[in-house]
């Protein structure tokens, strides 16, 4: 009986599996109600009383070897799972992750970006703190220009003046400093004026402009351009230009796009005339190329600005420009699906 119960101890001891299954008729086998402990322990009353104490002994060793083992072999099996399952179950549904979305300006910007990088501009950056020449003198705006009152400025420092830039025009005089033409580039970037904020108007807003220079550029070659634009990013094809004034241009024009009147909000957005106007535009002033060292007997070239802001009001209907600088996240989470 004692042979028996130590041959099953080394049994139990040499005990491997790979499998749960293994481990669970291991147990059974050895644990079970029906198992060989319990018949063992029913031997008991059979064995003589002198040699019980070691039977006994011997008995509770197996015992407890049997459940260790169980015990390790479960341990092992669960830890081995683990590791195989480093992705975890590729069939369950994952966790929700929120999507972030794009800022409406952002979309828009990408937008004009992409329908002029299609016909070769190149896109120009440059910095909001700028310098009274950048954005002022250069541009055909010396000092007590009345025409420097159209965009009221916010200073930074006086003597020299250093501002904050009022139009992304100074990028353009900038690279016209450091670029030989042909030139073809827009520049998109945040501008700043001291204007009461209001529903149509903030302190701050973003412009797109643009500066194709080359020898024999002409009015119809902007008149062109501005039309490709307009069907590209707004699917409308008629235009018209108005004259106006900028400094930096000579002659200057106001574009405006026939938005049409199909809707309430259409007659609501023009008033009642089908025309929205989108953005200034121009020949560039001779001066402007003069102090920017192009010759401009050689060359001539056109400019136009637009605010993105206003692009992405009329797109969206967005009824408050406010709503672009609040972050309210209902507002922003509409944009979600754009991208
Ligand atoms: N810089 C002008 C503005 O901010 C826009 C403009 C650019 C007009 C180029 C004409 C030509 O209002």
């Amino acid at each position: 009986m004692l042979d028996k119960v130590k041959e099953l101890i080394g049994e139990v001891n040499e005990f491997q599996a790979t499998t749960p299954e293994a481990v669970e008729d291991f147990r059974i086998k050895y644990l079970g109600k029906k198992g060989l402990l319990n018949d063992l322990f029913a031997e008991f009353k059979n064995v003589e009383p002198a040699l019980r104490k070691e039977f006994g002994q011997a008995l509770n060793t197996l015992k407890n070897a049997a459940q260790d083992k169980v015990n390790t072999l479960k341990d092992n099996l669960e830890s081995a799972d683990e590791q195989k399952g480093f992705y975890g179950d590729l069939t369950r549904p994952s966790e929700p992750i929120e999507l972030g979305s794009r800022h409406p300006i952002s979309i828009v910007k990408n937008q004009i970006i992409d329908v002029f990088s299609r016909i070769g501009f190149t896109v120009s950056e440059g910095p909001e703190i700028e310098d009274d020449w950048h954005n002022f003198t250069a541009l055909n705006l010396p000092e007590y220009h009345p025409a420097r009152d159209m965009q009221d400025t916010f200073f930074i420092e006086k003597d020299p003046d250093i501002l904050l830039r009022t139009h992304t025009s100074s990028v353009q005089v900038r690279y016209m400093e450091n670029n030989e033409p042909p030139i073809r580039t827009i520049s998109p970037g945040r501008v700043f004026r001291n204007e009461d904020i209001s529903a149509r108007a903030h302190c701050i807003f973003h412009q797109v402009e643009g500066l194709y220079i080359d020898t024999d550029v002409s009015f119809a070659d902007l008149k062109q351009t501005l039309l490709y634009f307009t069907k590209e990013m707004f699917g409308k094809s008629k235009i018209r230009l108005r004259p106006s004034y900028f400094p930096f241009t000579e002659p200057s024009a106001e574009v405006d796009i026939y938005w049409g009147l199909e809707t309430e909000t259409d007659y609501k957005i023009t008033k009642g005339t089908g025309w929205l106007e989108i953005m200034g535009c121009g020949m560039v002033d001779p001066n402007v190329l003069k102090n920017a060292n192009i010759d401009p007997t050689k060359y001539s070239g056109y400019a136009f600005g637009m605010g993105i802001e206003r692009i992405a009001m009329l797109l969206y209907q967005i009824p408050d420009i406010r709503m672009f600088y609040e972050n309210d996240v209902r507002f922003l989470e509409q944009f979600k699906t754009v991208l």
